[in-house]
């Protein structure tokens, strides 16, 4: 059943004073700052490089197992990168549809390269966009998907609320970041502290009916479902 309580939290995710506005599109709601990481904000020849370290850094099938995708669903990624996942997710699921959004147009030329005949096939649609502000419609999607993603958003509420808005009733919502049984060594310092994990379940929890938390071999991974 779908958890019809939106009320946001009382406390804001971002430590920016509400009468400030939303923070700036670079704000890490973690970082309580500017992320400059080029892994975080791929543009230019540094993006294109850190693109290629992703796909070899981050293994993306045990979330692609993970989230469970059926025949005909509609699937959306939230910070495809150079868009290993979606290629996974065209290859291994039966999906009649997956979207994709990203802010990089770096990310995008880069995805959109990796997935060229499941673009042109229209079976793969990626977009320009953000965790907060996807453009898609309401109840749009039956799964969204979101890999070492979470903590460069600049407003973790926000994002939540979005992604529970796109979300079918039924559907799930899976946020992934590093770390799992077997984190690999490159990993180890990215993994997050236990209260920023917290957080994270805690906004899922104010949204979803149900959240469940897991350990993949190298991610820590909450699903929720609407
Ligand atoms: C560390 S990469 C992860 C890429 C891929 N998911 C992976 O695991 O290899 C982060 C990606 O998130 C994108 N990104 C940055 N801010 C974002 C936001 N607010 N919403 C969605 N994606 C964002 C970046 O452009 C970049 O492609």
């Amino acid at each position: 059943m779908r958890n019809t309580n939106t009320t946001a939290p009382t406390t804001t995710t971002t430590g920016i004073s509400p009468s400030a506005g939303p923070p700036p599109d670079d704000y890490s709601w973690v970082l309580g700052g500017p992320s400059e990481s080029v892994f975080a904000r791929p543009a230019g020849w540094r993006g294109r490089l850190a693109g290629r370290l992703m796909i070899w850094m981050n293994r993306q099938d045990e979330v692609a197992d993970h989230i469970d995708v059926r025949s005909g669903q509609t699937v959306l990624e939230v910070g495809y990168g150079p868009g290993g996942l979606i290629r996974l997710l065209a290859e291994r699921t039966e999906a009649a549809k997956i979207i994709g959004v990203d802010p990089s147009a770096g990310m995008r030329a880069a995805a959109t390269r990796r997935n060229r005949v499941a673009v042109r096939a229209g079976r793969v649609d990626l977009r320009l966009g953000r965790a907060d502000r996807t453009g898609l419609p309401d109840r749009a999607v039956d799964r969204v998907v979101t890999v070492n993603n979470v903590a460069i958003w600049p407003d973790l509420d926000a994002g939540v609320t979005e992604l529970h808005r796109v979300v079918r009733p039924g559907g799930t919502v899976t946020i992934a970041w590093h770390g799992g049984t077997t984190p690999p060594r490159h990993a180890r310092p990215l993994i997050l502290p236990s209260s920023v994990l917290a957080r994270v379940e805690r906004a899922l929890r104010a949204r979803f009916t149900d959240v469940r938390r897991a350990q993949l071999p190298t991610l820590d991974v909450f699903t929720a479902t609407s």
